[in-house]
């Protein structure tokens, strides 16, 4: 019995003449005069095999009945292919139907649309764009662990559930066991003392005040995981379970950090376009032409940086009107951030140095006293792609501002140890997987670019 091969491998390396097992699902059937071809797809790459079928076969009438989604089992050789745009194609010696599939197959061989496909989420993985998407997504993944583990950041786990709102804004899911028909009282609230872990918990929505703590132990750190945000926002940029990179450096500045953002997101950009050439070809044909060239001018530029200050001016200069207002003290829209760096700088931009009041209480207030050492890096067509700032290690600043912003220094206490001991000037960034992807593939939906997308009122699948 020979060992199976993955269409990627027979279509790259496999030799003409020769006999081999391939395994996958049917994308098409066409039959002719005598002959069945079918395009068999695994997974591995985005081109089908051609399996080509004669009358040879013992099951050949049952073939040209096959569904689009039957899986199949296909033994044959490998031979030079008469038909345009593919040099190799299987004719088969035997093909077994593992799992049929008729005519109900919700993904018949035509175009669907992405919001039909996303009502079946399940089975577009299986289709030319999701199969393509995901194929970017898990190389991309491996690649952030490449990066950083060259330069020797440690790949930290921290918590899903916790106590701590990191980002302050209050959009925490509650994790809790208590029962929900009658959670015990005191003062007409909810006592969260009687809980699974004695207080009130939730998801995380930043891995970011435990990935310090790794910082002042390990130096340079990262995290790789999941986010949850209860943010009632239906936008396509905004998903309530999502994927953030954090990596945090002590002994580290904004400068520092901003650099580190540049080289990682250029990076990826590199990766993509070397490693997925295949997917990305067909990004750029079907979903957004210009994309490949614009990915190769992102990993080739040097990203702007420019003071939230003269970003506001920008804005206030422009000759197009906005929905939102543009003054000093608020804080920037999609609709702003898409215009400074698309029309004002036509590159990624860092925004930095934005007023403390729209910003987390971690962050380092500046000398003006009125900004702090935050960093916003902006890009063409998704606007925020990472959020990031120089933490604030004075122990009297930080507990003042916590005050400030509501948040009780008690309930911190273990976090303002790291500046009761050994503090240092710290910085990091996250970067949002999903919209680094939605960046790289064209996808304008964030719901497009995860498998099984979480957002309000869709928690399906
Ligand atoms: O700017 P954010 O909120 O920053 C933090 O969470 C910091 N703790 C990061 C850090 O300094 N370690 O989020 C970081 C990034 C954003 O720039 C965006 O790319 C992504 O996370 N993001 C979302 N992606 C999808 N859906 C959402 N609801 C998102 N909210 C933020
Ligand atoms: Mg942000």
């Amino acid at each position: 019995m020979t060992a199976r091969t993955r269409v990627k491998q027979a279509l790259a390396e496999g030799r003409p003449g020769e006999e081999y097992l391939l395994k996958g699902w049917v994308r098409s059937v066409r039959s002719g005069k005598g002959v069945t071809f079918i395009s068999l797809n695994d997974g591995s790459t985005l081109a089908g095999l051609q399996v080509v079928a004669e009358p040879d076969l013992a099951n050949f009438a049952e073939l040209a009945g096959l569904g689009t989604g039957a899986s199949l089992a296909v033994t044959g050789v490998l031979q030079a292919s008469p038909a345009a745009g593919q040099a190799l194609e299987l004719k088969a010696n035997r093909v077994q139907i593992i799992g049929g599939a008729d005519e109900s197959y919700p993904m018949q061989k035509k175009r669907h649309s992405f919001e039909y496909l996303r009502s079946i989420a399940h089975l577009r993985l299986r289709s030319n764009t999701f199969g393509a998407v995901f194929r970017v997504r898990s190389a991309l993944a491996q690649e952030v662990h490449r990066f950083f583990a060259e330069r020797g950041f440690l790949y930290a786990h921290t918590p899903i559930i916790t106590a701590n709102d990191c980002e302050g804004a209050g959009e925490l899911f509650r994790v809790t066991t208590l029962d929900l028909a009658h959670p015990p009282l005191s003062g007409g609230k909810v006592d969260f003392s009687g809980d699974f872990f004695g207080r009130a918990t939730g998801l995380t929505v930043s891995g970011q005040l435990e990935g310090e703590m790794f910082a002042q132990a390990f130096s340079d750190i990262y995290t790789f995981g999941p986010t949850f945000r209860a943010e009632n926002s239906n936008t396509a940029r905004h998903a309530a379970e999502f994927w953030m990179i954090e990596p945090e450096m002590a002994f580290a500045d904004l400068a520092d950090d901003a650099d580190l953002a540049e080289a990682f997101l250029k990076r990826l950009c590199i990766h993509a376009l070397n490693s997925c050439d295949e997917d990305m070809r067909f990004f750029n044909a079907q979903i957004d032409t210009g994309l490949i060239a614009r990915i190769e001018s992102v990993a080739n530029a040097t990203f702007a940086r420019m003071e939230y200050g003269e970003a506001i001016e920008r804005l206030r200069k422009a000759p197009v009107p906005f929905e939102f207002p543009v003054e000093w003290g608020l804080d920037l829209q999609s609709e702003h951030e898409r215009y400074l760096t698309e029309q004002v700088v036509g590159g990624p931009v860092f925004v930095v140095n934005y007023p403390k009041g729209i910003k987390a209480f971690y962050m380092r207030e500046n000398d003006d006293g009125r900004t702090v050492a935050a960093m916003d890096l902006l890009v063409p067509k998704v606007g925020e792609i990472i959020g990031g700032s120089q933490r604030e290690e004075r122990l009297d600043r930080l507990t003042a501002r916590m005050l400030e912003t509501g948040i009780d220094p008690a309930g911190l206490s273990w976090y303002l140890d790291s500046r009761r001991w050994g503090s240092t000037p710290h910085a990091g960034f996250g970067l949002g997987f999903e919209r680094l992807l939605m960046y790289l593939t064209g996808m304008e939906n964030i719901r497009d670019v995860i498998a099984f997308p979480r957002t309000p009122r869709h928690a399906e699948f």
